[in-house]
């Protein structure tokens, strides 16, 4: 029999970032308080497609505020307009995504909340086409959706890249080193902008800025002539190659976005060895940019967009993403949130900064 409570879901999909459980905490205590039941859908749209799912009761979303990653779990080929079925042994994809709105009916969901990047929020966009009620929530490390001025989860990125800038300069400067670091952020440089500033670097490298090795050496030799013969590189995995080429590390079928970059940073410190004869190491940051707790600013901002979009959905709005206008939260139609990648505007205040202080972007 049809359940009739008052619910709201809630799903987290796409690469994990600290500050989701603060959004499912901030998001379910709104919820409760306006007497609606939170569902909580497991592995991202794959929870709705296989009816797997939690109750996020008082007990569920206690503890949460301060936890990295998320209880509901998330998948990155969840994908419920190309959703991957085994079937004699082979994985076959179809859309299942009719499926997945009729289970949302089913259960009195009023409105899902779905937390996710371009990828899961296109897939929120296309289920709202098809009629059903969400909103998205933005997360990613990257910073790099255009509707909204910061995502949650960036920030913790960003110190965690400075903290592991702080250390290599040590060591940089011990050995008399070039040390290289690679760091995550797909095609937008916010994280290496960011935390190349906080963190003393004196070559960035990012997408949105074409570079030359010639330019990269100037600036290392140029601190070698000043008596600093170490030097901190950062190079964000979206750089291209001297030849003009992404380097991709592999590809992830099934997945809304399949290209999986990296080896940029080893390319880069090869170049740097090679043709000024100092030492270079290379360290890739990796997934450490996604793990831990949320810095303080994540969680506001995390817990400030869950509040926004549970009160929205209580409200009878849908259709849209919450975002954050300057200081305050917004939303906006969720057509207008997808699709269009926010990288670095060329005469970004940040990039003016930073050659004001010498750091050589490679031009
Ligand atoms: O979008 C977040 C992100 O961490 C990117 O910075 C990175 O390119 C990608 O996800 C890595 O994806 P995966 O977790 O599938 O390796």
């Amino acid at each position: 029999m049809r359940d009739l409570r008052k619910r709201l879901g809630i799903l987290t999909g796409g690469g994990d970032c600290p500050g989701l459980n603060a959004v499912i905490r901030a998001a379910t205590k709104t919820a409760m308080s306006h007497g609606y039941e939170m569902i909580g859908f497991l592995d991202g749209y794959t929870g709705v497609v296989e009816g797997r799912y939690i109750r996020l009761d008082p007990a569920a979303i206690s503890g949460l505020l301060h936890r990295g990653g998320t209880i509901l779990g998330t998948n990155n080929r969840s994908n419920p307009f190309y959703f991957p079925i085994q079937e004699n042994g082979e994985t076959i994809y179809r859309d299942m995504s009719d499926l997945a709105i009729e289970r949302l009916k089913e259960m009195n969901i009023e409105v899902l909340l779905v937390v996710g990047g371009d990828g899961t929020l296109a897939g929120a966009r296309d289920f709202k086409a098809k009629g059903a009620r969400v909103i998205g929530i933005p997360k990613t490390i990257d910073n790099d959706l255009a509707a909204t001025d910061q995502t949650f989860g960036f920030d913790t990125a960003v110190r965690t890249a400075t903290d592991a800038l702080d250390k290599l300069h040590t060591t940089a400067e011990s050995h008399h080193r070039v040390m290289v670091l690679e760091l995550m952020g797909r095609y937008a440089g916010w994280i290496a902008l960011y935390s190349g500033l906080a963190g003393g670097a004196d070559v960035i490298l990012i997408p949105e800025i074409p570079w030359n090795i010639e330019s990269v050496l100037a600036k290392i030799e140029a601190r070698r002539a000043e008596g600093k013969p170490f030097s901190i590189v950062v190079v964000a995995e979206g750089v291209k190659s001297p030849e003009g080429e992404l380097v991709v590390q592999r590809r992830v079928e099934g997945s809304v976005e399949r290209v999986r970059l990296g080896g940029i940073g080893q390319l880069v410190g090869k170049l740097i060895e090679e043709k000024s004869g100092i030492e270079t190491r290379v360290t890739v940051l990796g997934h450490i940019q996604r793990g831990g707790s949320p810095s303080s600013y994540d969680r506001v901002l995390a817990t400030r967009f869950g509040v926004a979009a549970a009160e929205l959905a209580v409200r009878g709005v849908h259709g849209v993403m919450v975002c954050l206008r300057g200081s305050d939260i917004s939303h906006v139609p969720l057509e207008e949130a997808v699709g269009k990648p926010r990288t670095i505007p060329r005469d970004h205040q940040l990039l003016a900064a930073a050659r004001a202080i010498g750091i050589s972007f490679g031009e």
